[in-house]
């Protein structure tokens, strides 16, 4: 029996509840099977667009698609009820509000997802509010931005000096204000992101943003050990599920070949 088995269904309005009382757990998963196994466990799924990485073996997540998302999505949708199911909206599709608005619409009338993510600090914010306003859910995430890479030249850790810390906080602020429920803080420098937790109303997800935010996420081929390519510093590896598959493909393999298996037990 799971720890949360039963659970009601989380919303976006009762994961406001949990600042200042109860830490918030977030995981990726990108398919039913997973999102099954997760779902007792965990109070948010993204279905993030680090599948790109993870899943389709591109070197960044600035290929993917809405087709690809919305599909992943549906796939999570089936394995996953109680928790709050997030979307990522990919590299290229939030430009404009306009652009933006066309695209959640589709991907709420498609998916069950509760919510969007857009990655970009307050110059995203007449965007949010524009979603906002007109329904949609909207986790904003600061710092460290993966779709950005190409342009910044790669994944650089923010909040290192006194002048980006006070943009950070600019940037958190301006999208509260825009309507943002959840602000998602990642490759940012601990003492800092705490200080932005302390300064929203509305809860803080971390990913190599320290302990002092509201919660944290984890992409979860990276912290069970399937994902080899690099291991960013932030993660804990759980499980070494690479190893894992690698001892059992050993044996299958050797049973197969010597005719150890299958016996009769796994025959008509
Ligand atoms: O795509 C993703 O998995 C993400 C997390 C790194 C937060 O955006």
């Amino acid at each position: 029996m799971s720890i949360h088995s039963q659970r009601k269904k989380i919303t976006t309005k009762s994961i406001a509840k949990y600042k200042g009382k109860e830490k918030i757990v977030m995981i990726t998963a990108y398919d039913a099977l997973f999102a099954n196994l997760f779902e007792s466990y965990v109070d948010m799924i993204l279905v993030g667009d680090s599948l790109n990485m993870s899943f389709l073996g591109e070197s960044d997540t600035l290929s993917a698609t809405l087709e690809q998302m919305i599909y992943h999505t549906k796939a999570v949708c089936n394995g996953a009820k109680s928790p709050l199911i997030v979307f990522d909206m990919p590299f290229g599709t939030y430009n404009t509000k306009e652009e933006a608005l066309k695209n959640a619409i589709r991907v709420y009338k498609e998916t069950c997802a509760d919510a969007i993510k857009i990655e970009g600090g307050r110059d995203r914010a007449e965007i949010v509010e524009y979603l906002t306003k007109n329904g949609i859910a909207v986790i904003s995430h600061i710092g460290l931005m993966p779709q950005f890479v190409r342009g910044e030249g790669g994944y650089i850790v923010r909040g290192k000096t006194k002048e980006d810390e006070e943009e950070l906080l600019k940037d958190a602020k301006a999208l509260e204000e825009a309507g943002a429920f959840i602000v998602l803080l990642e490759g940012i420098k601990s003492d800092v992101a705490a200080k932005i937790t302390k300064s929203l109303k509305v809860p803080t997800i971390g990913i190599g943003a320290g302990v002092g935010c509201d919660g944290q996420v984890l992409v979860w081929s990276d912290m069970f050990g399937f994902f080899e390519e690099f291991k960013p510093k932030f993660v804990k590896k759980y499980l070494d599920g690479a190893k894992l598959i690698r001892d059992s493909l050993e044996e299958y393999t050797k049973e197969v070949k010597s005719g150890e298996f299958p016996t009769d037990e796994y025959s008509y």
